[in-house]
């Protein structure tokens, strides 16, 4: 079998293979007797594992999408997911055709359990009013945010933009938030979503500004440490000024000093991450992940967006600023993936990230030295029901090889 991703789909593949009858027929019910509503939807939703709801996406709905504004359409999606989450019929039917449960898989990491290695990366759900079904999607974990202490309205419009020769969309954002307080209670509204549920920190620019974004993480940590099974710190955007400056040896060592002698034992029991950015030099990259290893940090997520613009881009909106992400960052953030992976001997887990569309990329990143890996413009491009379509990949080749678990491909290069 060659190993693709679903976006290799041939655009003229009819998206309904099978054209079948949705109820009745060789069922050996008689056709007078009723049918309840939930067996119809039952029905329904098995007779479509012959629709190619990738392809379907591609060709019906993104170019819908693509006539309003990257940001009115992501809201317009928001308003979608937020409208089936509440209809637990609907999330439940969903549920069942996305998620793919395999014990081969589990994925344990920094004490928590993964029901499969395919997460959606920060900056989808940033205020976390969509986790439950995003969560029926199929996705193993939610990581949302960037979450700010205080309400943060971001940079002026326009800020996002699609680059859709390449697969990649810039974006700059600047951390647009309802603020800790009202993530927290959207995020206590709902029950326990049946995924891991992440939640990524940042400082609000003035802090930055004002040399106080260490207190600025900390809050945060503890204020949502309630709602989330682990939290990233968020070092590595590139639409805050001075963020970045945070990932330096010194700047680092005090900020994560600073945060874990802050926050109480409660918080301090999360899991918390460190994010990067791709645009590390290699010493750069080996000083930060030394610093790492010396503070009880329980994973690095590698990598955010790329202030790097490879000849190679097509897009017309290549030359606006902010940070890209999708295809174009995927071999950067593999390299990284590989040399943190190495220097950490294995010890520290990685979330990698950038340029995921399918079960080959995601393969990659696991060889590479993730244990887990996260999408985001991957579902801009290749549609809700990615995280399924990547896991059932995956599942695939785990058993074409024999494998036991999607653990043994770590770092196996
Ligand atoms: C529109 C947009 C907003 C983002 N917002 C955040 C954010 O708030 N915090 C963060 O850590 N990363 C953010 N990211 C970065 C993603 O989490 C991810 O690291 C990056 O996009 C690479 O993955 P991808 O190629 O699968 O998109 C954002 C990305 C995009 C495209």
């Amino acid at each position: 079998m060659r190993w693709t991703n679903a976006c290799d789909v041939a655009p003229d593949q009819a998206w309904l293979v099978r054209r079948t009858p949705l109820v009745g027929g060789r069922g050996g019910r008689s056709p007078h007797q009723p049918i309840r509503s939930s067996q119809l939807i039952g029905c329904l939703f098995r007779r479509t594992e012959s629709i190619k709801p990738i392809a379907m996406y591609q060709h019906l709905i993104f170019p819908a999408l693509s006539r309003l504004d990257p940001e009115a359409a992501h809201n317009a999606a928001l308003l979608a997911l937020s409208s089936t989450q509440r209809v637990p019929l609907l999330r439940h039917f969903l549920s069942k055709w996305c998620s793919v449960r395999d014990p081969r898989l589990q994925v344990a990491a920094f004490g928590l359990r993964f029901a499969n290695p395919v997460g959606l990366a920060a900056g989808f759900d940033k205020n976390g009013r969509v986790v439950d079904a995003l969560a029926a999607l199929g996705f193993g974990h939610v990581e949302i945010g960037t979450v700010t202490p205080r309400p943060q309205a971001g940079r002026p419009r326009p800020r996002m933009f699609r680059l859709p020769e390449d697969w990649a969309l810039i974006n700059r954002l600047g951390f647009p938030n309802l603020g800790m307080e009202r993530v927290g209670r959207n995020l206590a509204r709902r029950s326990r979503p049946d995924c891991v549920r992440g939640i990524n920190v940042g400082p609000n620019a003035a802090s930055v500004a004002a040399g106080r974004a260490a207190e600025d993480y900390a809050h945060c940590i503890e204020a949502l440490a309630g709602h989330a099974d682990y939290f990233t710190i968020n070092v590595s955007s590139p639409n805050t000024q001075g963020l970045r400056v945070l990932q330096e040896q010194r700047a680092l060592d005090e900020l994560l000093g600073t945060v874990f002698r802050a926050i109480q034992p409660a918080a301090a029991a999360r899991p918390v991450l460190v994010k990067i950015a791709p645009d590390l030099g290699d010493v750069e990259l080996r000083q930060m992940l030394d610093v790492a290893v010396g503070h009880p940090v329980a994973g690095i997520v590698a990598a955010n967006t790329t202030l790097e613009r490879l000849p190679t881009l097509a897009g017309a909106a290549r030359a606006d600023a902010g940070g890209l992400s999708g295809a174009p960052l995927r071999e950067r953030a593999n390299q990284l993936i590989r040399t943190a992976f190495e220097h950490t001997e294995g010890r520290l887990p990685i979330i990698g990230v950038g340029g995921v569309f399918g079960a080959a990329d995601a393969l990659d990143k696991l060889r590479a030295g993730a244990t887990l890996v996260q999408l985001y413009t991957g579902m801009i491009y290749q549609g809700p029901f990615i995280a399924r379509q990547i896991n059932r990949g995956i599942l695939a080749y785990l058993q074409e090889h024999g494998l036991p678990s999607v653990q043994r491909l770590v770092g196996q290069h």
